[in-house]
């Protein structure tokens, strides 16, 4: 098996190639990303000299560069990360959501299907696109759950833009007989997520006793999963999924995000040795974000009923961990917010 994985330096990506790189040392994992500034190879450190490993660096919007590299590797499979995914910047420039998210993942489709097409087919072969639960908009009924069958009602220029690739995907699918699969997952949380996401920021603010800044009254509801088990997920439908099915991946764990600020809290002042109240003392309450989706919540049956997936830590356990991990490694933390991370290994693979 010689598999591509795009954005494999990005958080979830990360987590995604170390799997398949120890778990399967039989295949070669080739793991392709521009480094924007969301790609950080220190995520991959501990494996990045293993023999079934190769980085690429490549940008997605570049079809040509995908052609050749299609050519040259003989791939058997694709499991799709890159893209860009955090909703504020897609507030602020959706346009590169489109060129990433949209004509990328056309790029990616276009070369797959073509040099598949030309040597020997489909069989054997597998596109599998990674998706989200944004998507599917905003849920008003707090006894609704997102299934698969949910209709899609994006709501932002990030999730508009996933919805698109999603669309893209199944219509490769049933126009050309593409064989692909699709996951939607929840919000993830965990060791590596850049500092600009929820839950690492508030590690990192409340380190360095800064504001803590939560949209409008803190009241949006997120269901949770720890990366690893989303890593997981993605393996199980890689594997076993059906050709042409999509899976919904989530934590049956939903939190409102003030409640998450909170619980952060408390967990910071025990492991810093601070008086119990003294993080939350930091909690500041800016303007809503414009179009900020309520409640999101995931229905993930269909996942654990087929495919025997289920996750494997509570949000308690998972939150702790994810903090140890974050204290644990402040080099990482100081080289993202300072932008070391960016020079190091642009100057190492700008050549390539
Ligand atoms: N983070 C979440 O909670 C979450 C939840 C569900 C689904 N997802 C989806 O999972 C995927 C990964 O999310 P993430 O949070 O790890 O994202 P991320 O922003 O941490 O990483 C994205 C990676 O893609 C790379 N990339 C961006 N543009 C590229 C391009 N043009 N060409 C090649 N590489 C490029 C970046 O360098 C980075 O390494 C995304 O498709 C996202 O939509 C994320």
């Amino acid at each position: 098996m010689k598999l591509l994985i795009t954005g494999g330096a990005g958080f979830i990506g990360s987590h995604v190639v170390r799997l398949f790189v120890t778990k399967y040392p039989e295949y070669q994992i080739y793991n392709l990303d521009a480094l924007t500034y969301a790609g950080n190879l220190a995520n991959l450190k501990d494996i990045e000299n293993a023999p079934n490993y190769t980085f690429i660096k490549g940008d997605i919007t570049d079809a040509k560069f995908l052609e050749d590299m299609f050519a040259e590797l003989s791939l058997d499979g694709v499991i799709h990360l890159a893209a860009e995914s955090h909703v504020d910047r897609s507030i602020t420039d959706p346009m590169s959501f489109v060129m990433t998210n949209v004509v990328g993942t056309v790029n990616l489709l276009n070369a797959a299907k073509n040099s598949w097409a030309s040597t020997g087919g489909f069989e054997g072969k597998r596109f599998y696109h990674v998706s989200t639960d944004e998507v599917y908009g905003s849920l008003h009924n707090p006894e609704d759950f997102f299934t698969e069958e949910t209709p899609y009602d994006p709501q932002s220029p990030y999730s508009a833009s996933k919805a698109a690739s999603d669309h893209f995907v199944r219509a490769y699918g049933n126009t050309y007989k593409l064989p692909v699969v699709l996951s939607n997952c929840s919000n993830n949380y965990g060791p590596n997520h850049f500092p600009e996401k929820l839950i690492p920021l508030m590690i990192h603010n409340i380190q360095t006793n800064k504001p803590l800044p939560v949209y409008g009254k803190g009241e949006n509801v997120r269901d949770w999963l720890f990366v690893v088990d989303h890593a997981r997920a993605i393996d199980a439908v890689f594997h076993k999924g059906k050709e042409g099915e999509t899976y919904n991946i989530g934590g049956f764990n939903e939190w409102k995000n003030i409640d998450i600020v909170h619980l952060l809290c408390g967990i910071m002042d025990r492991k810093l040795g601070r008086p119990e109240g003294t993080s939350a003392q930091l909690i500041t309450y800016v303007t809503d974000r414009a179009g900020h989706d309520l409640r999101y919540a995931i229905d993930a049956h269909k996942i654990m009923n087929e495919l025997g997936w289920e996750p494997s830590l509570q949000f308690a356990e998972g939150l702790e961990k994810t903090v140890d991990w974050f204290l644990a490694n402040q080099e990482w933390m100081d080289n993202v917010t300072s932008g070391a991370y960016q020079s190091y290994y642009q100057g190492m693979y700008a050549n390539r």
